[in-house]
């Protein structure tokens, strides 16, 4: 079964060919990145704009790094939600387009079922039951992945999503957005035990996260000392850096021990990052708990991870519906 998953709910315009659920034929994604930049962060405005300009030609791009014709596909899976509404309204109305061109099935996939379902991607993916930490530019949340197509939130961040505080501390620090990458980079010169920023909700006993306090921490250190340069700026990214990793790498692994299920999956932009990646791994191996990390590409906003979630949805006998709508504020 050949699907072409379309992404298109925040400042990525993306497209990818997946053969079986497990094979990405193609996958392209066009950033919006340059065009956000110079505001800070997401113009959603901006966002469905460039949308309707890329789509197009990022499927064709998709159609033809695969090697396939809009014909030779058996479904089209589209983000629904969550996300912008006007960005995923133009990932719907093309979605419906080229169903209409071609009587090709169209469902709707959640964003978030796509983040989890992106390590299916990797010739080496876990099996469920599984734990899967979706960290990104605006989500932060656990669940337990009893099956493919069942979903359970153990918790979530009560205030800011982890890339949400990396995009907002890099734009304290005069850092490009998105700020992941930049202060990802400097942190590796820095010193993690410079700067003891605050763990908030630090108890293994629950999963909930809040990441504003420490954001707020980094806000009045720059108010008090200015915008630190060389070596002090390498600390302050790497003290952060490991504030962040730390409750996440803490609170997921101890959650996959208390419920007994040995496999964590970490996915979302910020699953990128390099500190998380290894202290998540370092603690897990303590625990016997095997640590799935997905190539960056993968952790990122990609229309591969949509495709996987539509090829699932489809095997589980999920058929389209007739009044397939977009929910921003949609949770699996
Ligand atoms: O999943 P994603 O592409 O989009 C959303 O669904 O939000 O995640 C984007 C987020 C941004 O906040 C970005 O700063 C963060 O992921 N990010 C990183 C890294 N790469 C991207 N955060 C920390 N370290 C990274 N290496
Ligand atoms: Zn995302």
């Amino acid at each position: 079964m050949r699907v072409l998953g379309l992404e298109t709910s925040c400042d990525e315009t993306a497209a990818a060919v997946v053969e079986d659920g497990r094979r990405a034929r193609s996958d392209v994604v066009s950033t919006q990145v340059d065009i956000h930049r110079r505001w800070g962060g997401v113009v959603p405005e901006l966002a469905s704009r460039n949308h309707v300009v890329q789509v197009l030609p990022v499927v064709d791009e998709a159609l033809a790094r695969a090697g396939v014709a809009l014909e030779d596909l058996d479904l089209i899976a589209v983000t629904a939600g969550p996300g912008l509404l006007g960005a995923l309204l133009v990932g719907l109305q093309t979605a419906r387009g080229l169903a209409a061109a071609t009587g090709f099935p169209v469902l709707g996939v959640n964003h978030l079922e796509g983040h989890l379902l992106a390590i299916r991607l990797v010739e080496d993916a876990p099996p469920p039951p599984f734990l899967g930490l979706v960290v990104s530019g605006g989500h932060t949340s656990l669940y337990l992945v009893e099956e493919l197509g069942s979903y359970r939130r153990l918790g979530s961040t009560r205030d800011d999503a982890a890339g949400e505080a990396y995009d907002k501390v890099a734009r304290l620090l005069g850092l490009p957005y998105p700020g992941g990458l930049p202060i990802d980079r400097l942190a590796q010169s820095g010193d993690p035990r410079a700067i003891r920023f605050p763990r908030a909700m630090n108890s293994p006993h629950d999963v909930d996260w809040s990441f504003s306090g420490l954001k707020t921490a980094v806000r009045d250190r720059v108010r008090a000392h200015g915008v630190p340069a060389g070596q002090a700026l390498a600390d302050l990214c790497a003290s952060f850096q490991e504030a962040v990793a730390d409750t996440l790498s803490r609170k997921a692994v101890a959650a996959a021990r208390r419920l007994g299920v040995p496999r964590l999956v970490l996915c979302g932009g910020v699953a990128a990052n390099s500190r998380l990646r290894a202290l998540t791994a370092e603690r897990a191996a303590e625990r016997d708990i095997r640590v799935y990390l997905p190539p960056a590409a993968l952790c990122t906003d990609n229309g591969a991870m949509i495709a996987v979630a539509g090829h699932e949805a489809w095997q589980r006998g999920v058929r389209p519906s007739a009044n397939l709508g977009v929910d921003a504020a949609w949770r699996p």
